[in-house]
């Protein structure tokens, strides 16, 4: 086979390297417009298993890039003249040239044709490489040949916000990646450093675009840009300049990172590798190790005997999904740093760090123990400090620490989240609640809410929804929170709301949002505006219909206290009546009330300054929000959702219960694990207002680290209590937790005692396995 390898960086040559080993029949040049000694570019660092996968591919290479392989294993901090140090984290680099070199010689032992110094222009490919049977397309981040049809390769480029600069350095960090943050006149400014080789570091600077600006980096020279940098992080450098090899770029040696995933990577006979098809955010150090597997996996299919076409689709589908998880992890971490302002000023140094670490979410408070278990304790020791007040003897898991709003103290961050049992009759609570509720509190979670309990008739969403519009439904309410805490240690929120435009529905298990076959009641609206299609039109509410529901609010608040719930919560996300009227979605009114969001906020504030004035003022309170609409800036967006939090706070509000959707039927949610608690941590380290996260939390390491990490104070779980209302309980166990976090009931002390055993016996075996 005759091939064309477009490009002569890590991933062109190694594809050429790695179709040399499966055939040496196949007629291989690699095109690459620089000199071999002229890449741009400092270190590449690699994880043990991609160095075997290496190995496995070419040994000889393999082998040439260990033994100049450079190790470390510590990950130092530096923030405001102190350092903060964590092992374990096994780092390996070599230096990009070397590299290279390694694999330039490999391709041609091999018999590969390398043709430096040979740019090739998009337009003469096919009179060039008519003759090629496969035509690689390698030719990096800028690729001229994906750019020259970004249609055809359905091509997404999401151009991040930070600029960043690739030096290096001779100064050495010997045996730690390290971080530098820099306030400067202008804003932070912070650097990610390796060593390489023996004397030579990369060293990448990046800010916010905002303080790029203010530094006048685009007007500078290479050099002066350089120079500047070597100004500000003088004090790590020890007297060593900082050093540019980027005359490749045009301009500023400043770029800002493209994200790149092309959905199709062929075109007839040509075919995208390495970062002309994907890219990865450097923060993660992935990008070379993805090109090198890709030449790896295109080799494998290319050689497997498949009709090219076929084993050109199988190659993309297989790396694609690669690209793609990978890019997951990368965007958390490339978001960390866009917004690293939000913790550098509200955290402690330990706190930061471990907000660095975790920031990709593929590192977990579990994964940090075995990395270095000294150092986790020592985090782990520090918060229960913080949230105790008082020094303490030994590490406490985080979600063991105990919170405090208002007069009420929660023992612990576990929350069993709202959920609806449809199951009430004429909105009364029964036996049922008495005992899913009072099982629930039981289950050792610090915090227990209600199901979304009712205003008033018409303010249900389905007929069985729990009320506390009167005597009778106050009165049952009472005996579960009598039970609640006279036989746990629980604190009980009730969930305050009105349907809104979701209202009249069918309960959930006969057709979520569906509306009832008959017997269908008047629904209200901020709007006449439906929630689907399929829903009823709501009527829109007239002053005094505003003045009505304000009213029921503020009688059930009034009876939610009688009955003697801890805190109330008001509900404003989902689509119900609050939060349609927030949302632009549900809300068109064009009186005060509609249009911006000042206005449109201006409802659930007054009716969540009535149940304030009515709430006792030693109890606290939160509101649930959505703080997305997931319909981008058609919709609410994180952004306002900070507003959102800031308002209600400003009128009293002790926390903000962070989910998010559920207002349309049209909006894309991106799901995953702990999928809404970006929204948590933005709310929360933006506006410096207390969070509860919620959406997809389900282990325990989640809630550790998202607690640690400063993220969100309480953590909600909904589903995962659903079938196991011991979850906290169990989590206690698994952890060998005995403080005062938790409380297990008397009775049911041996069986805690026992499954602490089974658990460690387990935990034991799996070690010695
Ligand atoms: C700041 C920064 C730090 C990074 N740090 C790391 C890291 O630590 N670890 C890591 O694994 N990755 C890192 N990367 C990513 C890594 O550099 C790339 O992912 C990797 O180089 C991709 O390999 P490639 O062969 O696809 O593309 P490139 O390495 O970009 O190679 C493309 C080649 O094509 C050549 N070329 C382009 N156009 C033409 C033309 N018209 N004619 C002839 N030749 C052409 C170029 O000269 C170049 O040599 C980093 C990237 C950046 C920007
Ligand atoms: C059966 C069920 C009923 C729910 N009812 C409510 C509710 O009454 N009020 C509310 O705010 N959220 C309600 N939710 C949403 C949950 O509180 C939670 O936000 C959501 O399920 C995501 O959390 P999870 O991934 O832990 O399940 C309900 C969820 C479920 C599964």
């Amino acid at each position: 086979m005759k091939i064309a390898c477009l490009g002569g960086g890590p991933a062109g040559v190694y594809l050429a390297i790695s179709m040399k080993l499966r055939d040496p029949n196949h007629e291989i040049t690699v095109y690459e417009r620089n000199r071999p000694q002229d890449t741009f570019g400092w270190g590449v660092v690699f994880s043990d298993q991609t160095m075997d996968n290496l190995r496995l591919n070419d040994p000889v290479s393999a082998q040439s890039i260990i033994d100049e392989l450079i190790h470390w294993d510590y990950i130092d901090v530096h923030l405001r003249g102190r350092v903060e140090r964590s092992g374990g984290h096994g780092f390996i680099g070599i230096g990009r040239r070397r590299m290279l070199e390694i694999l330039y010689e490999r391709a041609r032992q091999l018999g590969v044709e390398m043709a430096f110094q040979y740019e090739f222009e998009v337009e003469s490919i096919p009179t060039d490489f008519g003759d090629a049977d496969l035509i690689v397309a390698a030719d990096g981040l800028n690729s001229k040949i994906r750019n020259s049809d970004l249609e055809g390769f359905a091509t997404d480029i999401d151009l991040r916000p930070n600029k960043f600069v690739w030096l290096g350095t001779h100064q050495r960090f010997d045996d730690a990646f390290a971080f530098f943050f820099e306030k400067t006149k202008h804003g932070w400014i912070w650097a990610h450093a390796y060593q390489f080789d023996r004397n030579t570091s990369t060293f990448i600077v990046e800010c916010q675009p905002r303080v790029y600006a203010k530094w006048g980096f685009e007007h500078m020279s290479h050099e002066q840009g350089a120079e500047t940098c070597r100004k500000i992080f003088e004090q790590h450098l020890g007297g060593h300049r900082l050093l540019t090899n980027s005359r490749h770029i045009r301009g500023s040696a400043w770029i800002n990172f493209p994200r790149v995933l092309c959905h199709n990577w062929i075109k007839d006979n040509l075919v995208l590798i390495g970062d002309a098809a994907h890219t990865a955010h450097y923060s993660i150090g992935s990008g070379t190790k993805l090109g090198l597997e890709d030449a790896i996996c295109l080799a494998d299919n290319m050689n497997s005997g498949k009709p090219v076409q076929e084993a050109l689709q199988a190659y993309q589908d297989e790396r694609e999904l690669e690209a793609l998880k990978l890019q997951s992890a990368a965007r958390n971490s490339m978001s960390w740093f866009e917004n690293v302002t939000r913790y550098i000023d509200a955290f402690d140094m330990q706190q930061f760090t471990y907000s660095l670490l975790t920031r990709s979410q593929r590192v977990s408070h579990e994964n940090l123990r075995l990395r270095d278990k000294a150092w986790l304790e020592g985090i782990e020791k520090i918060l229960a400090a913080k949230a105790h007040g008082k020094p303490v003897a030994q590490p406490v898991p985080p979600m063991f620490t105990p919170f405090t709003l208002r007069g009420m103290t929660l023992k612990n961050r576990v929350v069993v989240s709202p959920m609806s049992m449809y199951s009430a009759v004429e909105g009364v609570p029964s036996d049922w609640h008495l005992v899913h509720y009072g099982s629930l509190a039981t289950g050792g979670a610090g915090l227990v809410y209600t199901e979304m309990t009712d205003i008033s008739p018409a303010g249900r969403i389905t007929p069985g929804c729990a009320g506390i519009w009167n005597d009778e439904q106050e009165a049952a309410w009472q005996r579960i929170v009598d039970f609640v805490h006279s036989h746990t240690t629980a604190k009980f929120c009730l969930q305050l709301g009105h349907s809104g435009p979701k209202g009249s529905t069918k309960v959930g298990w006969e057709g979520m949002d569906e509306p009832l076959d008959a017997d269908n009641w008047e629904i209200l609206g901020p709007s006449a505006v439906p929630y689907s299609a399929a829903n009823q039109i709501p009527r829109a509410m007239t002053w005094a219909d505003m003045d009505t529901v304000l009213g029921d609010y503020a009688s059930a608040a009034k009876r939610a206290g009688r009955a003697g719930f801890d805190m109330l919560e008001l509900h404003c996300a989902h689509g119900y009546l609050l939060s349609a009227f927030i949302t632009p979605l549900l809300n068109r009114r064009s009186d005060e009330y509609g249009g911006p969001l000042e206005n449109r906020l201006r409802f659930p504030l007054e009716v969540f300054r009535a149940v304030r004035g009515i709430w006792p003022n030693h109890k606290p309170m939160a509101v649930r929000i959505s703080a997305s609409d997931w319909l981008g800036d058609a919709g609410i967006t994180p952004d306002d959702a900070v507003l959102i939090g800031k308002a209600f706070v400003a009128a009293g509000a002790d926390i903000i219960d962070v989910s998010a959707g559920q207002t349309s039927p049209a909006a894309e949610p991106i799901y995953g694990r702990m999928f809404q608690t970006p929204f948590a941590d933005q709310i929360r380290n933006e506006a410096g207002i207390p969070t509860m996260a919620v959406g997809n939390i389900y282990e325990i390491d989640h809630v550790n680290s998202i607690i640690a990490a400063g993220r969100a104070d309480l953590c909600c779980l909904a589903r995962p209590h659903l079938m196991d209302r011991y979850w906290t309980l169990r989590a206690a166990a698994e952890q060998a937790y005995h403080g005062d976090g938790v409380a297990c009931p008397v009775q049911y002390l041996m069986g805690f005692e026992q499954l602490e055993r089974n658990l460690q016996r387990a935990a034991q075996m799996a070690i010695n396995a």
